[in-house]
């Protein structure tokens, strides 16, 4: 087993490190204290849709156990803890009346961090659109990126003086392509122009969110959480090489180019632009405000071919054969160097400020051995691996400032519902009952070298 203390050696002294969670994934209490329904109570709920018919409605109970989570954070060795906020437990119909109790929660959450020394990293948007909103069309309609926005005003006016971060969406791509194209999160569309309005009104609610947040707390660093694809072509033919192109233009580009460029990939817009939503004057220099920091979930590549069916929809791709035979337990191809070919693209590409790894990590179902333990050595492999990329990025001179580990706990893993298990904390859903996985120890041993992070 790689020594955690060796590996420490290998990153800047002031380097952050911590665990990542999400409301939706572990809070529980759906309707505890005036929270109303999201889309994914909405989701879960609909047959067919999450294995299981899975659902959030106790998750890992977190938000009775709380305070036992944050020593458990603690107990961690890290410095940080990224969270989301629950926008229908704030702002229950996603405008209008305000929730204090909602607010509330979140209160003693930070306030609890702070006493326990450990950094508070908050994530306004991880996917928990509030149901009534779809009332006007969900993120397909231009009204949800204003009443993206008045929610960050609300929850910065009242929070904002203790976060030390905080990020305005976690993985548009999701809550874009997956939730509107493919149909296999929530809300469960399939339907391109549907997908092209979320896009550009998540685009906007992003940079209004950040106009809002600048003004009403100008020294909280913002920034924005992308699962940036390492696309990588299934051979080096001009065809597929083309296709990768397009792929990179249409699963990275539609985010990274309007936020961190101001515009739209050419490619997207003579392939779709007629399809997309009104793009208004003045939308784009919202969108590519300056951010403070940026964050890059990574678990796996994406392999393409060129997809020559005539019907075949932008970008024209399809999935190529892993190259890798080592695979986590929900099916992702293992591959490390992809991590470290994808920074330096993004870096090479567009004008990005400081990186956080807000979110890596594998799936690896091992459960309680007789003695007790859990031994989950293909996701203490997968870290080793990971974190080793991350210390040579830093090395070679990008700006990496801190690693999240996904996740602190198992949780409700959205469609998969609780069969996939992500934590370096085993939960027993039964019992509620929490164990620090091997990994989790390792990670503690790791973390414990940066006490203080940034
Ligand atoms: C990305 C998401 O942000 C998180 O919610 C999810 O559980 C992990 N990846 C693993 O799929």
């Amino acid at each position: 087993m790689t020594d955690p203390k060796i590996l420490a050696a290998r990153f800047p002294g002031d380097f952050t490190f911590g665990v990542a969670t999400a409301a939706y994934q572990i809070e529980g209490s759906t309707k505890a204290d005036g929270r109303k329904p999201s889309i994914w109570d909405a989701f879960s709920n609909m047959p067919g849709r999450v294995h299981n018919r899975d659902n959030g409605d106790i998750a890992c109970d977190h938000y009775n156990r709380w305070e036992a989570d944050l020593d458990l954070i603690a107990e961690m060795g890290v410095s940080a803890y990224r969270f989301s906020l629950a926008w229908p437990r704030i702002i229950p119909e996603g405008t209008g009346r305000i929730n204090e109790q909602g607010l509330d929660f979140y209160d003693k959450l930070i306030d609890g961090l702070k006493a326990r020394g450990i950094k508070a990293f908050a994530t306004l948007y991880h996917w928990d659109l509030p149901l009534a909103l779809m009332g006007d069309g969900g993120w397909a309609a231009r009204s949800t990126a204003y009443a993206f926005q008045r929610y960050a005003k609300v929850v910065m006016a009242r929070l904002g003086d203790r976060l030390d971060s905080v990020a305005t969406f976690n993985e548009p791509w999701c809550s874009v392509w997956l939730s509107h194209l493919y149909g296999e999160h929530a809300p469960g569309e399939r339907k391109m122009e549907a997908a092209l309005a979320a896009m550009h009104h998540t685009n906007l609610a992003h940079g209004l969110a950040v106009e809002a947040i600048r003004h009403v707390t100008p020294n909280v660093p913002v920034g924005l959480v992308l699962n940036a694809h390492s696309v990588i072509a299934g051979s080096d033919s001009a065809e597929d090489s083309a296709a990768a192109e397009r792929a990179f233009d249409f699963h990275n580009g539609a985010f990274f180019g309007p936020v961190f460029k101001g515009e739209y990939p050419a490619s997207l817009l003579s392939a779709l632009g007629d399809r997309m939503p009104k793009v208004e004057d003045g939308d784009l220099a919202v969108i590519s405000q300056k951010l403070d920091w940026w964050g890059l979930n990574y678990y796996t590549p994406m392999r393409v071919l060129a997809d020559t069916a005539e019907d075949a929809e932008f970008p024209a791709t399809k999935p190529a054969p892993f190259v890798e035979t080592a695979v986590t337990d929900i099916g992702w191809e293992i591959y490390a160097p992809a991590m470290k070919l994808l920074v330096e693209d993004l870096y090479r590409r567009y004008d990005l400020p400081e990186c956080y790894v807000t979110e890596n990590g594998a799936c690896d179902n091992t459960d309680i051995g007789a003695d007790g333990t859990i031994d989950d050595t293909m996701r203490l492999d997968y870290y080793v691996e990971h974190l080793g990329v991350v210390a040579d990025l830093a090395r070679d001179g990008y700006p990496m400032k801190g690693y999240f580990a996904w996740s602190l706990m198992d949780n409700f893993e959205w469609a998969k519902g609780y069969q996939m298990r992500f934590g370096l904390v085993h939960v027993d859903y039964q019992t509620q009952v929490r164990t620090i996985k091997q990994s989790g120890k390792w990670y503690r041993d790791l973390a414990a070298q940066f006490p203080s992070g940034n």
